[in-house]
């Protein structure tokens, strides 16, 4: 029988933990929306289930990105995991516990498997010779170097390939080689290392990689990197970095991509504690609940290779599957700023209704690793005919009449079982392919039974007989069906647009929208007030998205566009009010400090001393000043312009310069003006 409930499963579940440096979005959201449609799914059908996830708060970027802002790299971490749960919130991915790498419970786990794993012998030590920043004190990763491709010198290459003869090469190759921080040029020095033995496992990740713990896409691409022979890990880093240090290694840390995949463990621990479930029932080695990671196709090899040996080779169970997927597209291309199709999840929220992506995303979905194309124009075609056409409309032109003829209360008898029955049978199905993550095939199936609902309801036109005498019972009995219809798919579709589901929760006046509540068929049952559950997509909402999307790049932008010669033929801007003026508040500012900016060769990082405040400003001006010269003289700046955030930090105001992109003249006041003094 379709009534039977199956015995609760335990399923322990993540998503990728994203990096503390960067705001979420659409292309992240894809893997947190796919992970919690389908925790979603198993909460409905009774299954104990747990999503947990946490912030990636360790490693070098974000150190320099926490140091250019001039905080701590705790109080960056800290902002940035607030602003991540937001994001998430909003769009109603509800994680069961979200953590920190950066806490007392991975600290814990991370030294606990690395103690096992050197115990067993598993940890080998040498020293490496590596590229050293001089002036910054630090080694450099590959990323952090830059300078002429050894192959067909194009000059500003970064350390690990050329971007335009495409040649892969090591940083010592480049020649004339400088930090991409400091602009030092970079020594090769030598340090001792810590390694993981990942051959030690191959034996044991072969049979792993062969018992569908992944897709078959996944299988393929792992054997042609077992084919090719497995390497030994560095898992340190030498200091300064922001981690943990290694036990009986002082200097040295685990290198972040060790610790990230732990923090899967610490985050269900620090669950487990909060509220009384057994960790360990989920993570001995004869434990029988189910553990899935999500992530993207980037890191497969850490999630199919470094993480099943790093658990196995420390006495952990080893988890059922790594269920991996493919990129976000827009309109068919990579995510692209100048384009405006770099969409962060905070600017999407600020103009379009999040369950519209939620809806889209699902619709396609399949259980492979393929890429998956976000159409704007597919994107509002899509939702508006499916949930809006299909789905709402059902509802709206029932619930009307079951107001008005049966004040509210659904018919006392079925007119329709035998069309509720299959509505309520094909939950199976739809059950089956949620379960194997085949989304975009339940959403088919149940936009394929929102269609029949709809024309069992045009065909019957209870709005035509409505207007007959003597039929209003007959009226109320189809209207009802129809209902009970519509109440059947949002059990379906709840996984998806759970904020859409709530409400219609609330007009079907339910307790519960569980795939098992949906056997009851309600008759007789009084239904409160309709509201419209989703207005359309609207175009220029989508539209205003993309132009805001561009708006967090203009400051970039503009110094690309500035034109190359003189400005003076320029015409002089609209007429403004003395008031428009007066709204502009200059004040005399002395430069503290100028650094480079990494990754932007136009900018300089300002310092400035408003006389007791200061204020970091980024400032196109790299062409025409060396930072030393600028340091300790006095210049001109806008002091309540609204920050800005830039790719390289936030920009707390703007300098006054004349010129374009080459010729740049700073402004200086005359001798005598002091720090802070307002121009009037
Ligand atoms: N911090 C690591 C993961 C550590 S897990 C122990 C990381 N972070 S990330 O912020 O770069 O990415 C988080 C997840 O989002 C990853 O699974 C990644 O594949 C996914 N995506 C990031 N950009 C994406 C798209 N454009 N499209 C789909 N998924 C994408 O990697
Ligand atoms: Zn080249």
């Amino acid at each position: 029988m379709s009534n039977t409930t199956s015995a609760p499963r335990k399923i322990l579940v993540t998503s990728a933990l994203p990096y503390a440096n960067g705001s979420i979005h659409l292309g992240h959201l894809l893997e947190y929306i796919q992970t919690d449609i389908w925790v979603r799914f198993q909460k409905s059908r009774g299954h104990e289930c747990h999503y947990v996830c946490a912030d990636d708060a360790h490693g070098t970027a974000i150190m320099l990105r926490a140091e250019q802002e001039g905080i701590s790299s705790e109080a960056l971490i800290e902002r940035v995991s607030r602003e991540h749960q937001q994001d998430f919130a909003r769009f109603g991915v509800a994680f069961d516990n979200y953590h920190s790498t950066h806490s007392d419970e991975n600290r814990y786990l991370s030294e606990l498997i690395y103690t096992r794993l050197r115990d067993k012998g598993h940890i080998a030590t040498r020293d490496i010779e590596q590229m050293y920043d001089p002036v910054k004190g630090l080694f450099l990763a590959d990323r952090f170097i830059k300078g002429t491709c050894p192959k067909c010198g194009a000059e500003d290459q970064y350390g690990d390939n050329c971007e335009v003869c495409s040649a892969t090469y090591t940083p010592a190759d480049l020649i004339d080689p400088v930090s991409a921080i400091s602009g030092a040029t970079p020594e090769v020095r030598s340090s001792t290392h810590y390694f993981f033995k990942l051959p030690d496992f191959a034996d044991f990740l072969k049979s792993w990689i062969g018992r569908d713990h992944v897709q078959p896409q996944i299988r393929n691409k792992l054997m042609e990197w077992f084919e090719a022979g497995l390497n030994e890990w560095d898992i340190s880093r030498d200091a300064p970095y922001f981690g943990f240090e290694i036990p009986d290694a002082p200097g040295k840390y685990f290198y972040v991509w060790l610790d990230a995949p732990i923090g899967y463990l610490a985050s269900f621990k620090n669950l487990c504690e909060r509220t009384g479930i057994d960790f360990d029932a989920y993570w001995s080695l004869d434990s029988d609940a189910e553990v899935y990671h999500f992530i993207g196709k980037d890191i497969v090899y850490f999630h199919a290779l470094f993480w099943p040996a790093m658990l196995h080779g420390a006495a952990f169970r080893t988890p059922t599957a790594v269920n991996c997927h493919g990129f976000v597209t827009v309109n068919g291309a990579k995510m692209s700023k100048s384009r405006g199709t770099f969409i962060k999840a905070a600017t999407y929220a600020e103009h379009l209704n999040p369950e519209y992506l939620r809806y889209y995303f699902a619709a396609k979905l399949t259980s492979r690793v393929d890429d998956l194309d976000l159409n704007l124009d597919d994107f509002a075609a899509r939702v508006n005919a499916d949930l809006v056409g299909k789905v709402v409309n059902i509802a709206s032109r029932c619930a009307g009449f079951v107001k008005k003829l049966g004040d509210g209360r659904l018919s006392s008898h079925c007119a329709e079982p035998e069309l509720i029955a299959r509505f309520i049978a094909a939950g199976d199905g739809i059950a089956a392919d949620f379960d194997a993550r085949e989304f975009g095939r339940a959403i088919r199936q149940v936009m394929e039974l929102a269609d029949e609902a709809n024309t069992y309801i045009a065909e019957k036109e209870p709005w035509v007989l409505a207007k007959q005498a003597g039929r209003e019972q007959e009226v109320l009995d189809i209207c009802s069906v129809g209902i009970n219809l519509f109440r059947q798919l949002m059990v379906y579709l709840a996984p998806v647009v759970p904020a859409m589901a709530e409400e219609a929760r609330r007009f079907l006046a339910l307790d519960t929208l569980d795939w098992h509540s949906r056997h009851e068929v309600l008759l007789g049952h009084v239904i409160a007030k309709f509201k419209p559950l989703m207005t359309r997509v609207d175009r220029d909402r989508i539209d205003a998205m993309v132009e805001a999307s561009k708006e967090d790049i203009v400051e970039e932008q503009k110094l690309k566009d500035a034109p190359k010669g003189p400005l003076t033929d320029a015409p002089i801007a609209d007429e403004i009010t003395f008031d428009d003026f007066a709204k502009v508040d200059l004040r005399i500012a002395r430069i503290a400090k100028a650094d480079y900016v990494e990754g932007a060769d136009k900018l300089l990082q300002l310092t400035l001393d408003l006389g007791g405040e200061t204020r970091t400003v980024f400032a196109g001006i790299r062409a025409a000043y060396a930072p030393e010269a600028l340091e300790g003289r006095l210049t001109v700046m806008v002091a309540n312009l609204a920050p800005r955030k830039m790719r390289f930090g936030v920009s707390e105001g703007m300098v006054l310069a004349a010129g374009n992109a080459e010729n740049i003249y700073l402004l200086s006041p005359d001798s005598g003006a002091e720090p802070g003094q307002r121009l009037t």
